[in-house]
């Protein structure tokens, strides 16, 4: 693998061995803490964020790469003097080994890694996708689960502007027998593009109005929040389908609850002592896949 654009790029043997790989460097960080020695990875993120790009510096760090970066690239780089993505990948792609990216642009990464030669690495395009975060998921999914086939998953929140729901859809079809539940507000439901998708592959999907049709038995919630900076009018009427200690007495001991957070009130923090909520522990995943994404890109 040289690039990571899209989440379709992935097999099911990569996320094996992907996964695999990210266990191995938790279990046995001191050996992993050389294999990038002299490479140097950039990090540009025109969007903000927290978990994405400060566990991909850490992951550079902690692999004995070293680590350039603008951060709010939209305000601090030439971006803001009228310079195009890709003459700013061409600039930046002679001062690092490889580029990880973040833009709203939805083209921006296929963009990039069109005029690059060095790797591409997406950290949120858009809208449409967020490979990183869905490899990271799938990597929680497996540990929390044992499997993933089989498994049942609501998405709630923001199913329209949500982009990780949208590469972890398609890392799901990868695996077998897969029941996608998904409830929120109307003006935020899933895009016709993946409800296609996911009938081509093979899923099923049962869209929900309540809770009440979630069944007891779900395995995984996948909580999101309102994504309000992409919304015209900021959504503040939008229904937020937020997760409780009293909704979530109706199900299962033995579920799990994600989110990519950051959160805001679609998580009651009373459920941060609920043993199902697994979400800080994802993101700490996030740090371990991203290493193992970035040995096998450039060792
Ligand atoms: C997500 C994103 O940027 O799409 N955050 C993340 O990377 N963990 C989700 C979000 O912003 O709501």
């Amino acid at each position: 693998m040289r690039n990571l654009i899209y989440a379709d790029q992935l097999s099911r043997e990569d996320l094996e061995r992907l996964c695999t790989l990210a266990d191995e460097i938790r279990a046995n960080p001191k050996d992993y803490a050389r294999v990038l020695d002299g490479k140097i990875v950039a990090t540009i993120f025109y969007e903000p964020s927290t978990r994405t790009r400060l566990s991909f510096e850490s992951a550079i760090l902690r692999l004995g790469a070293r680590v350039i970066s603008t951060e709010n690239a939209s305000e601090n780089s030439s971006g803001r003097k009228g310079e195009t993505v890709e003459d700013t990948i061409r600039t930046v792609e002679s001062y690092a080994d490889a580029i990880v990216m973040r833009h709203s642009d939805e083209e921006s990464s296929q963009n990039a890694a069109r005029v690059a030669s060095v790797p591409i690495i997406n950290a949120g395009a858009g809208k449409s996708e967020h490979p990183t975060q869905a490899l990271l998921d799938i990597y929680t999914l497996r540990n929390y689960l044992g499997k993933i086939d089989g498994i049942s998953v609501v998405m709630l929140g923001d199913l329209l502007y949500g982009r990780t729901t949208h590469s972890l859809i398609r890392l799901l079809s990868l695996y077998k027998d897969i029941t996608i539940y998904a409830l929120s507000d109307e003006r935020l439901e899933l895009p016709e593009e993946y409800i296609e998708l996911m009938k081509e592959r093979n899923m099923k999907y049962v869209k929900c109005n309540s809770f009440d049709d979630i069944p007891h038995d779900i395995n995984v919630f996948y909580q999101t929040r309102i994504q309000k900076e992409r919304i015209p009018d900021g959504g503040a009427d939008l229904k937020t389908c937020d997760l409780t200690t009293e909704i979530m007495k109706q199900f299962s001991d033995d579920s799990i609850i994600m989110h990519p957070l950051p959160r805001n009130d679609e998580i009651s923090i009373d459920l941060d002592e609920d043993k199902r909520a697994v979400f800080f522990e994802q993101a700490k995943n996030g740090l371990y896949a991203r290493m193992a994404l970035l040995y096998d890109i450039l060792a």
